[in-house]
């Protein structure tokens, strides 16, 4: 029974105000429940050690506050959501006083179900596909990696399941317990009270910070586990940055004498983190033989790329690198998109996945909009617990143009976060599809090599190797036990989708429409080894 299973400091209902009423975990007593859906519980340092997830509700939110995070509040609740052979909880880190609402997912670890050891020693946080229209901004929701990629179940395309969807074997949970959550505030289902939005990677990483540490100071069956942070896109972006503040705040709590999150690595695929090299990858998988063998862009589109190559450079350094003057590198980033990526989205593909063309309405995959229509039902929203009234829609034009009015993509050198985390024991794995155009792996190989660390010379002496899955080579990898490259070859951004199974063998010539693109097993693989530290 929950109520003695945990030392309640308080419970003491002030009448049912708004429903995101202001909180004050100051004074124990004025604790504000929401109206009928919430039982409210105020933890105190000495019942924290008694409260197990598994004891949750799945009918209503049990809201938990920390005193030392008084501006935050988890509400959660048990869900038969996607993963029916492990726990799956859902809800709201409210932050800001309550008046923002960021939606997660949680998904227990498959591993070791049976010995009675529910929690593997992994966590993997945040995984979300912040997918982007790169020159605007980031606004997706994790629904898409969840749903599309590397959760516990997989969007029913071809109506099999009556529950629409379908278990997915390679889910990542097979190896840690993960997050998704969709931040920021204004994406997927998190929302603001006043329709406020985050525009700012750096604003972000506090309500981030603030949600890991209270879900993990609130179980105790998660204090002292292994945090890894992943995410894809602007997750290239976010997690440097989120990580970063994760250790200085551990820095903090460490002098203070509180408990610290385990940070240990941070994954990021196919991201977009130092944006010096985007534009000449893209030339690199477009126009060169870094991603086909027969590049498939025209040849006239291809010279013009390679003219305008120089001077998009040059005006990039000279506005947004080297110096960082808003209008000036707003106008660099517009002259560097007209000139190099129009021709790209000419061809209809598909800017995620080259081997493809670009269907559906959102992101050029036909699943996005199906995923939606799913996240829409109203059963569905039930089952999550969903507190938005408004239709889920996958990508969020308010927050991202809230960030691109930052140039929140552009004003940071988000590469040296990295360096800074590598040269304190926080290890990094860059992965990257091949067949990625947005945020492709030329780029990406390009910002690694130069990185300038404490050993990047060690970095720079590794050779490239190949590395196998079942025997057969998926890609290449180059790296130390700290800072490791990997590639997946054919893989587009959602290099994990699992239902992707379109194969078309290429024929004659070698300039496929369609290839078996998407490398579930690879990418599990790798993230097994990655947190087992083994050689890839
Ligand atoms: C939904 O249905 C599929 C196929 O029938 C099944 O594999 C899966 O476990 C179900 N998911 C849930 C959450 O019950
Ligand atoms: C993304 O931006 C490009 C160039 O600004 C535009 O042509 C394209 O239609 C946009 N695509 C989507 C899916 O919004
Ligand atoms: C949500 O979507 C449904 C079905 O597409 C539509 O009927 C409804 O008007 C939409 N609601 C809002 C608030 O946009």
């Amino acid at each position: 029974m929950l109520l003695s299973q945990i030392l309640l400091a308080s419970l003491l209902p002030l009448g049912y105000g708004r429903s995101f009423g202001l909180y004050d975990a100051s004074m124990q007593s004025q604790l504000r429940i929401q109206p009928q859906s919430t039982q409210d519980y105020l933890l105190t340092d000495s019942g924290l050690a008694l409260l197990h997830l598994s004891s949750l509700p799945s009918d209503q939110y049990t809201a938990l506050s920390h005193p030392r995070f008084p501006n935050h509040k988890v509400r959660v609740k048990q869900t038969q959501f996607c993963d029916p052979t492990v726990n799956v909880y859902t809800g709201y880190l409210d932050v800001d006083e309550g008046a923002k609402h960021m939606f997660f997912y949680f998904f227990e670890s498959r591993r070791n179900p049976d010995q009675g050891k529910h929690w593997s020693e992994c966590y993997i946080c945040c995984l979300s596909l912040n997918l982007i229209n790169m020159t605007q901004g980031p606004g997706c929701s994790s629904a898409t990696g969840l749903l599309m990629e590397l959760g516990p179940c997989s969007i029913d395309m071809s109506s099999k399941s009556s529950n629409g969807t379908l278990w997915n074997p390679y889910s990542w949970n097979k190896e840690a317990n993960v997050f998704f959550l969709d931040q920021p505030v204004g994406v997927g289902f998190s929302y603001a009270d006043y329709g406020e939005t985050i525009e700012t990677t750096e604003t972000a990483a506090k309500n981030v910070h603030a949600f890991i540490s209270i879900f993990f100071e609130t179980f105790p069956q998660f204090s002292g586990r292994r945090l890894h942070l992943a995410g894809e896109s602007y997750g290239g972006r976010y997690l440097p940055v989120f990580a970063s503040e994760i250790y200085d705040q551990n820095q903090i709590a460490e002098k203070e004498e509180r408990p610290i999150l385990n940070l240990q690595s941070v994954l990021i695929g196919n991201g977009n983190t130092d944006i010096s090299t985007l534009y000449l990858g893209r030339y690199e998988v477009e126009c060169g033989r870094a991603s086909f063998d027969i590049p498939f862009q025209s040849i006239s589109a291809c010279v013009r790329i390679k003219t305008s190559l120089p001077r998009c450079q040059k005006r990039l350094h000279d506005s947004c690198i080297n110096r960082f003057d808003a209008i000036d590198c707003r106008a660099a980033v517009s002259f560097c998109d007209s000139e190099l990526s129009t021709a790209m989205w000419a061809t209809g593909r598909n800017v995620y996945d080259m081997s493809k063309m670009c269907e559906g309405a959102n992101l050029c995959y036909k699943e996005e909009d199906v995923i939606a229509e799913y996240l829409n039902l109203p059963a569905t929203r039930e089952l999550l617990g969903v507190e938005i009234a408004g239709n889920f829609s996958s990508c969020s034009a308010d927050v991202s143009a809230g960030f691109n009015s930052n140039l929140d993509k552009w004003r940071v050198h988000t590469q040296d976060y990295v360096a800074n985390l590598l040269d304190r024991g926080i290890r990094f794995l860059i992965y990257a599809g091949t067949y990625d155009w947005q945020c492709n792996w030329v780029a990406n190989k390009l910002w690694v090599d130069k990185l300038t660390w404490s050993q990047s010379d060690v970095y720079q002496q590794e050779t490239w190797r190949e590395w196998t899955v079942n025997g057969k080579a998926a890609g290449e990898v180059k790296g130390t036990d700290l800072l490791t490259f990997v590639t997946i070859w054919g893989a587009g951004h959602m290099m994990s989708s699992f239902f992707s199974v379109k194969v078309f063998m290429c024929a004659d010539i070698c300039f496929p429409i369609y290839v078996p693109h998407d490398k579930p097993a690879e990418a599990l693989a790798m993230v097994s080894r990655w947190l087992s530290r083994e050689k890839m």
